[in-house]
């Protein structure tokens, strides 16, 4: 059984591989690769079994201020790249802020598992990261 949280933030970011040049962040990233925010929402996804003793997977006020502490804190009215050391030197894509969120929360989880991030730009884009391998690992 899943239970899902919904927090939402908002970050500024810009599009930036250091190793090419401005003119091939430009063509790669268009307008991306300039700084520009969006208003993010951020769904968790926790999966195990109720328990006996409260009927809960997990009690969601723990799962919002998880969420709030390890996450949202550390992004909301942040400029990702200048303020979020990870960014400095990975694209803040949100693929690459999905799997910096489950890295932060999954430790912290003891009694449920981890199941999905699902992190959305906007109402028409969004990424899901179930936890899978990831290259930069
Ligand atoms: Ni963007």
């Amino acid at each position: 059984m899943r239970i899902t949280r919904r927090v939402e933030f908002c970050a500024a970011h810009a599009y930036r591989n250091s190793a090419w040049s401005d003119e091939e962040n430009r063509r790669v990233f268009g307008k991306a690769a300039n700084l520009h925010g969006h208003n993010y929402v951020l769904e968790v996804t926790v999966e195990g079994a109720p328990s006996p003793s409260t009927g809960m997977i997990m009690d969601l006020k723990a799962l919002k201020d998880l969420v709030m502490e390890e996450a949202v804190e550390r992004l909301d009215h942040r400029n990702l790249i200048a303020d979020v050391p990870e960014f400095r030197q990975t694209i803040p894509t949100p693929e690459n802020l999905a799997v910096w969120i489950w890295r932060q929360l999954q430790p912290r989880l003891t009694d449920c598992r981890l199941q999905r991030i699902r992190l959305c730009e906007d109402l028409s884009y969004w990424v899901d990261y179930l936890g899978e391998e990831t290259t930069d690992a």
